[in-house]
């Protein structure tokens, strides 16, 4: 904690000071009296250097475990590109810091498995940065199914159909990213329908994944450089008979669209992230009188990182546990290892859980 007159405020820790990392200090930035930006990481040393003047902060370095050895960081922002998270996350926990991760909370399973252990032994709150979950249309869809109004849950599906979005930069390697649209979009749709499910455990996945766009050479990024996947689509069988279908593109030759949709016996729920209204339904009923049961007010939340950011604040400075815990996102990582193996092989694979 950082003394500032009166005010007892978080000391903060920005590791990777690239895109992301501005929304992250924007939220800190609208909370002076309870959290103050400490110091800046980057490996482009010049970028924490600019950072760390525009946010006011005192220090900026190359290396984060120099950002890890100052006392008065209490929490960090890890903002590093996916492939760099593990490491800044455990050390910071080790070193006796809380975190947010930017998501994919990971790469693969063994990352995400050994972020939350780390945080298991140090105590600290682990939280992932992926904030559709305070998104008010998907709680009120999870209070809609733990109510129990879908009856038995079959199936459920979760797509991200981009038109054009092929990002550049970081994003494109396999070797920064980890992987490509369906990791970085995808997480967002496979992790909503995941948590509103209540986590049912992932058995199989059968799944492809291709590159469809990315060496076409009238677009915006380096072709040389891409490495990782446009496209991809798999059928994942879960615990307790649920079938669920998952698909995502950075760029495909359909109009945009994004749904998770859950279906059971009683009912359902449908989420369209981007429509600009009836972003929500829900349904209850049996075969002939099924009724849209939508309500006209939803949860209080919010999509925007400034809102994520002051969770993170408030759940460390009132000692709750993690908004969005680290251990949450195990199956996802699960199912990404899954399904790039089966793409591989061309078959059906068990989804192998640490
Ligand atoms: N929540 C969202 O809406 C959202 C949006 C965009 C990106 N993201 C996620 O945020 C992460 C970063 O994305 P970005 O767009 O900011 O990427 P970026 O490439 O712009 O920035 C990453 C930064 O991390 C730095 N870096 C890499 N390794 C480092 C290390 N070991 N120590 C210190 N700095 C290091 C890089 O030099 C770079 O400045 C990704 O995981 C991405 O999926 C989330």
């Amino acid at each position: 904690m950082i003394r500032w007159g009166n005010i007892m405020a978080l000391g903060i820790g920005i590791i990777g000071a690239g895109g992301i990392s501005r929304a992250h200090a924007r939220g800190y930035l609208q909370i002076p009296d309870e959290a103050r930006i400490v110091g800046v990481a980057d490996i482009l040393e010049e970028r924490a250097q600019a950072a760390a003047q525009e946010w006011g902060a005192k220090y900026a370095f190359g290396d984060y475990r120099e950002l890890l050895t100052l006392a008065e960081v209490d929490a960090v922002s890890v903002c590093t590109y996916t492939k760099a998270h593990r490491e800044p996350t455990v050390a910071a926990l080790q070193a006796g810091k809380h975190v947010i991760v930017e998501k994919p909370m990971a790469a693969t399973t063994t990352e995400a498995y050994q972020m939350v252990e780390a945080q298991k032994v140090s105590g600290k709150i682990l939280m992932v940065g992926l904030k559709w979950r305070f998104m008010p249309e998907i709680r009120a869809a999870k209070a809609f199914i733990e109510e129990g109004n879908l009856g038995q849950t079959y199936y459920a599906e979760a797509m991200g159909w981009q038109h054009r979005g092929i990002p550049g930069g970081t994003f494109i390697k396999k070797e920064t990213a980890g992987g490509g649209g369906l990791m970085d979009n995808g997480v967002y749709t496979l992790d909503a329908v995941l948590y509103m499910m209540g986590h049912p455990k992932p058995l199989t996945v059968s799944g492809t994944d291709a590159n469809i766009f990315g060496h076409s050479p009238d677009g915006t990024w380096n072709i040389n450089d891409f490495s990782v996947e446009d496209f991809g689509a798999a059928f994942i069988r879960l615990e307790g008979g649920i079938t669920l279908f998952f698909a995502h593109s950075w760029a495909i030759n359909f109009s945009e669209q994004w749904q998770i949709r859950i279906a059971g016996s009683r009912g359902s729920v449908e989420v369209s992230p981007f429509r600009s209204e009836s972003k929500l339904r829900l349904s209850h009923g049996g075969y002939s009188d099924l009724q849209d049961v939508t309500p006209d007010r939803l949860p209080e939340g919010s999509t925007d990182i400034a809102y994520e950011i002051k969770q993170f604040v408030r759940a460390i400075r009132e000692a709750h546990p993690s908004p969005i815990p680290g251990d949450t996102f195990l199956y996802t990582n699960a199912i990404f290892d899954g399904l790039y193996q089966s793409s591989r092989l061309g078959r059906e694979v068990s989804v192998s859980l640490p």
